[in-house]
């Protein structure tokens, strides 16, 4: 805590998704003070720290972290250099918020989280996709049994390369396998296995799966632009998630299916087939009385009057379910403020992150061994496009 009582934050990496979601989150907290900004271009990093009120720029994370004022700080810098960052931020003592992918490595992801915990700082990871209230609300209908037992889910995040790098992206980190490490797998990748874990609520226990470049021309991207993933869990559900980096609009689909009903959950940039942002069915006899409060709150349309009053049981069909409106960046940036001022495990832990990204490096495993690979992994993956440059790295040290 600063002396004015505020929380200093720092944001290294000042490119699109701080100038979207970021900064203006921070601004939106009375309790945060935005003291300090790095970016490795020294243009954006002053312009950010015009912009937005940061008192100190940087470019170069390592001076950043010194700042006394700071007490958190958010990585949204490229893949590569999420796991050095967040262990220089760490052993200053700060608290970590760092995007997704957490790292390009498993191991680099385990010894994230084993140097925040070392360090009693806390690590939360950017996949923000748990925040939005559709899939709060499909966790909370999950946990309370509304759907009996979950035993297959399939999430899916197809969009093209151009829908970032050739509107609101500041870098080409994307596009670079030095930067990126895999493109579709682990970009859009991260947040699908992410959910997917979370919503089935059980560990992966081993998993099968391809990355490869399957329409980008080599000369714009060497990186995986399709990606599949199937994941076998210890409850024994399966999960399968898909990606893509050439689908000329978004589609977001995430559907559950369970023993007693199913789920359906979509963001707002959809297709008309998922034309709410949740529906589920439920086969389950409720009355009005022990009906869910979700559905009972939220449901689209209300049909009071007609049905539910003669109806016993409520009658069985599929409920649309509109949330209200919160951004779930400004939501995230506020819960983890909340876990290191009052000590609590974020929503997402460090080590749901560094599991996410065994799960993702476990795909490139399974593409060289061609078969399902156990969890966890017993060595480090490294992604194939990314292994000239990490061998380098590891030189240089
Ligand atoms: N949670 C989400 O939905 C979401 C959405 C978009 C991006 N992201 C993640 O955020 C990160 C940044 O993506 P972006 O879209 O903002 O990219 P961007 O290219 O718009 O911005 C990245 C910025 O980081 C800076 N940078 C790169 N290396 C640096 C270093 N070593 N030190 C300091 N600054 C450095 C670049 O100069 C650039 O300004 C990525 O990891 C990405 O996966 C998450």
């Amino acid at each position: 805590m600063r002396k004015s009582g505020k929380i200093g934050m720092g944001v290294i990496g000042c490119g699109s998704i701080s100038w979207l979601c970021h900064f203006p989150s921070i601004k939106a907290i009375p309790e945060l003070e935005l003291v300090a900004v790095c970016d490795s271009n020294e243009e954006y990093a002053r312009k950010a720290a015009e912009k937005w009120g940061a008192k100190k720029w940087y470019t170069d994370y390592r001076k950043m972290v010194e700042n006394k004022d700071l007490n958190a700080v958010v990585i949204a810098s490229a893949n590569s250099v999420h796991c050095e960052q967040t262990i220089a931020a760490a052993r200053a003592g700060l608290h970590v918020y760092v995007e997704k992918p957490m790292a390009v490595t498993n191991k680099e992801a385990w010894e994230m989280v084993r140097v925040c915990r070392e360090n009693n700082v806390k690590l939360t990871v950017g996949t923000n996709q748990r925040f939005w209230l559709q899939h709060e609300w499909a966790k909370k209908l999950i946990d309370d049994g509304v759907i009996g037992e979950v035993k297959f889910g399939r999430s899916s995040l197809h969009e093209t390369w151009h829908l970032y790098q050739d509107n609101v992206a500041y870098s080409d980190w994307r596009l670079k396998p030095k930067q990126a490490g895999s493109a579709t797998l682990f970009d859009q990748g991260s947040h699908r296995v992410d959910l997917l874990r979370w919503l089935v609520g059980s560990e992966a226990k081993r998993v099968v799966g391809v990355a490869k470049r399957v329409a980008t021309p080599e000369d714009v991207c060497s990186l995986d632009d399709l990606s599949w993933v199937a994941i076998e869990f210890e409850n024994g559900a399966y999960g399968f998630v898909t990606t893509d980096k050439f689908s000329p609009v978004v589609s977001n689909i995430t559907e559950i299916y369970a023993t007693e009903g199913m789920l359906f959950a979509s963001s707002e940039a959809t297709n008309p087939f998922q034309s709410v942002p949740l529906a589920v069915y439920t086969a389950k006899d409720y009355t009005w009385e022990n009906y869910p409060e979700i559905l009972k709150k939220y449901r689209y349309p209300e049909e009071f009057w007609v049905t539910d009053l003669i109806t016993r049981p409520l009658e069985k069909k599929w409920i649309s379910i509109t949330p209200p409106r919160e951004w779930s960046f400004t939501r995230m940036m506020k819960h983890f403020l909340t876990c290191f001022v009052e000590d609590k495990e974020p929503l997402v832990t460090g080590e749901d992150g560094a599991k996410v990204m065994e799960i993702l490096c476990a795909v490139f495993k399974s593409m060289e061994t061609n078969s399902w690979v156990d969890l966890p992994l017993k060595e480090e993956v490294v992604p194939p496009h990314y292994r000239p440059y990490y061998e380098k790295k590891k030189e240089a040290k």
